[in-house]
């Protein structure tokens, strides 16, 4: 079987649902677990909200998913107004009872240990789950073949502070024993991500109200566009996440540089900024590959098709 294996580690949020959506019926990846992680939810809500997700869009074949577990350092940073008190958007996605789990960077060791140098690890929220990973077995990281994450900006131009972009912002420790570690690594930031703007048209394009990913999108997108509208005064989303996903699935529509990278764990303007040593006499090794530009127009239509295809693959 040449289809990739991946581990989707997020923190559902909006974006991270699409996302979730898009990857479960694609046929290019086979999507092994789905790690919960806190961010723009608690853990506890993120565990939840992972559940919820599959169980209400039912894709083909079942992951095996992770709990979330709280960083030791409480970030008190709060993202109910871009995603809603429960992550989507208030529309009452519940689980009905939360099946029990194993923790989410206990997941992330099995899953690559049971298939070294063959899992993508696809990382939608804070580092936490990684960072954990890596302090339990410390030979992981050689054993992954590539971590893909969405974080960071390369402008300087953060989305939660100033100068942070929330995935960073949220546990800024674990950003950096991640990038910092000797795995291949991909950075998708914000740069990249806020280049591809989701207009209200979106909603017409996505499959039908009768498939079941169709419902779903259309009850948690409501809330996504309604706070842009009101907290930024734009009239067109982003999908962040969905964005990062396209990295994995077509990395031909982004153009990479080899950069080198690290976060600023206890700045007070600046904590979770991340920062990238682009002078001329670069004294930092490089340690990672940045998505620096992207064929907006590819990846939009591309995100389109894939949740077309999610909608018929389940109708
Ligand atoms: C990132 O932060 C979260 O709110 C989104 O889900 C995305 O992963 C964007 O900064
Ligand atoms: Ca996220």
């Amino acid at each position: 079987n040449m289809t990739r294996k991946v581990i989707i580690d997020c923190d559902p949020g909006i974006d991270d649902a699409v996302a979730l959506c898009m990857a479960l019926f694609d046929t290019r990846i086979n999507v092994a677990a789905v790690t919960a992680v806190a961010g723009n939810v608690p853990a506890d809500q993120s565990s939840r909200n992972v559940q919820a997700i599959i169980e209400r869009i039912d894709p083909p074949r079942y992951p095996r998913l992770g709990a979330a577990s709280d960083p030791e350092l409480s970030p008190g940073s709060n993202a109910s107004y871009m995603h809603g008190e429960d992550g989507l958007g208030n529309a009452g996605i519940v689980v009905s009872r939360l099946h029990h789990q194993h923790p989410s960077e206990k997941i992330i060791c099995d899953e690559v240990r049971s298939d070294p140098n063959r899992v993508t690890l696809l990382c939608l929220g804070p580092l936490t789950n990684v960072a954990r990973a890596f302090q339990r077995d410390p030979e992981l990281p050689t054993l992954i073949d590539r971590i893909v994450m969405m974080g960071g900006c390369v402008n300087g131009m953060g989305n939660v502070t100033p100068a942070a972009e929330w995935n960073m912002h949220y546990d800024p420790d674990s950003a950096r024993l991640v990038f910092r570690s000797p795995v291949a690594k991909t950075l998708v930031p914000l740069d990249v991500t806020r280049a591809i703007h989701f207009t209200m048209g979106f909603l017409d394009e996505l499959p039908s109200e009768e498939t079941r990913v169709g419902a779903f999108l259309r009850k948690i997108l409501q809330f996504r566009y309604l706070a842009y509208h009101q907290r930024l005064g734009q009239e067109s989303i982003h999908l962040h996440d969905a964005v990062a996903l396209l990295a994995v699935l077509q990395p031909d529509h982004f153009a990479f540089e080899e950069m080198a990278g690290d976060v600023e764990t206890r700045g007070e303007l600046t904590a979770g900024a991340t920062i990238f040593d682009r002078r001329r006499n670069r004294q930092w090794r490089p340690n990672m590959e940045v998505a620096m530009t992207v064929d907006a127009e590819a990846v939009e239509r591309d995100i389109v098709q894939c949740l077309s295809h999610a909608g018929r693959a389940n109708g």
